[in-house]
């Protein structure tokens, strides 16, 4: 609808940004994490067919709505049903980026102490327990996590505050081919350790009787966080789309790619983790523990490692990019305020909760709100409930609310080759599928009702 504003400017473009917002930390430190602490393969069954059976239609349903109003979350919903309460979405969807944004940069911060620290080998440290034990050192000085984490968001300001295209389409270009490749070195490296058979049966043999309700949320919780999705971040990036982008694959490309970095994270760390006699439920540090062990143990390590933690941030700045669209387009959009303004106001919120966050593993680690941390209660509330629900809403909004005459021609538009059956499908999902699950693990995973 509204003709000015900025595009992405190729097809390449689009889905390099799309994936480069939703492949990061997400995939590399949060899933192997999560996986590990929920018993590996049924989790990741669980998450599959959350990814494929919800992800999906929910990232088309954003998409329809961001590129048909061509607005900011809230802008969007307010175009489509003004003065209803749907405009709601809108602000859970900025609540849950600020959330994210701020505990995500203290991770992303970590990367660049481990860059640093493949730069100096380690500090020279070469056995396993040195190795592992890095990380809590790093973590309880207090001040160097906190710098990181600040010198992390001045980053992400800064090619914020350029703008869309310039700045996040160059640079997921890219970025995103060359880290999917050292990855694929990787876990042919992986898969040459002692523990590989035991550290693949852990993540591909499903032992189901590991599901509880409580499995089954956190893997919904981390499907909606890898995808990006529930929060509006893909309504914002697809109101830059061109009539020509084709929706209901560049989703499917998306939530496919995004799932395969995934796996391949866990192909990287489970065989290590197993090869290196590491617990796979230790939690947030899991990952972080475990990749200097894979690194120093081949032969020119120092390069890998440097490598490896370099593209992760590059990674992780073009996931924080993409969320914090959210709040300047929303700013720039509604409040008219200019981008680099918007920018300031979002790095500055941000630097403020993420210091919270950034602390939480050594000075405010004993500050907990439901046995939770500062870090653990913004990634529980925003993952867990506040993206399944936005996305139970937006499915619910346009399965039943938004014409759908509008859902058909933007999904299929006129000389498109995608099939009724498949609009029919996804229309079904929406109405039907998503709500009902979403509903059900919310009752069951958060303890609201039992068997
Ligand atoms: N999907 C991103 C990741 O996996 C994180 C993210 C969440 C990005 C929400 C944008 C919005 O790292």
């Amino acid at each position: 609808m509204s003709e000015s504003r900025a595009q992405f400017a190729t097809r390449l473009g689009v889905i390099a940004t799309t994936v480069g917002s939703a492949v990061g930390l997400g995939n590399v430190w949060r899933f192997p994490f999560e996986a590990g602490a929920n018993g590996g393969g049924a989790f990741l069954l669980i998450d599959i067919f959350f990814v494929f059976v919800i992800g999906i239609p929910v990232i088309c349903a954003e998409f329809i709505i961001g590129r048909h109003t061509g607005l900011n979350v809230r802008g969007a919903f307010r175009l489509l049903a003004p003065g209803k309460a749907w405009g709601g979405i809108g602000y859970l969807g900025i609540l849950a980026s600020i959330l994210i944004l701020s505990f995500y940069s203290v991770v992303a911060g970590w990367t660049l102490e481990y860059i640093f620290q493949s730069l100096t080998s380690f500090g020279g440290v070469d056995s396993v327990d040195g190795l592992h034990n890095q990380f809590d050192t790093f973590a309880a000085s207090n001040w160097r996590p906190l710098m990181w984490t600040i010198i992390f968001l001045l980053f992400n300001y800064l090619i914020i505050a350029r703008g869309v295209q310039k700045g996040i389409e160059k640079m997921s270009n890219i970025m995103m081919p060359l880290f999917f490749l050292i990855l694929i070195v990787f876990c042919i490296n992986s898969l040459r350790m002692p523990g590989a058979k035991e550290g693949l049966d852990f993540l591909f043999k499903p032992d189901f009787s590991k599901v509880t309700p409580k499995v089954a949320l956190s893997a919904m919780g981390q499907a909606f966080f890898s995808l990006s999705l529930g929060l509006g971040c893909l309504i914002t990036y697809s109101s830059y789309f061109s009539k020509q982008t084709p929706l209901v694959k560049t989703a499917g490309i998306m939530a496919s790619l995004d799932t395969l970095v995934a796996i391949m994270a866990g192909v990287v760390i489970f065989p290590a983790v197993f090869t290196f006699g590491m617990e796979p439920a230790a939690g947030p540090k899991l990952v972080f523990e475990i990749l200097p062990s894979i690194f120093m143990h081949m032969s020119g390590g120092m390069i890998w490692s440097t490598l490896f933690f370099l593209l992760l941030f590059l990674a992780s700045l073009s996931s924080t990019i993409s969320m914090s669209e959210i709040t300047i387009a929303y700013m720039t959009d509604e409040f008219k305020f200019s981008r680099r303004k918007a920018s300031i106001t979002n790095t500055v919120t941000a630097i403020i909760l993420g210091s919270l966050c950034a602390l939480s593993f050594g000075a405010l680690s004993d500050w907990t709100i439901c046995g939770k941390t500062v870090f653990g209660l913004f990634d529980y509330v925003s993952s867990n409930i506040l993206l399944p629900l936005g996305g139970m809403l937006i499915s619910i909004f346009v399965g039943w609310v938004l014409n759908s005459k509008v859902v058909k021609s933007e999904l299929s538009p006129k000389g498109s080759r995608v099939p009724m059956w498949v609009v029919k499908a996804i229309v079904f999902c929406l109405r039907f599928v998503a709500p009902t699950c979403i509903a059900l693990v919310f009752l069951y995973g958060l303890g609201l009702f039992s068997f």
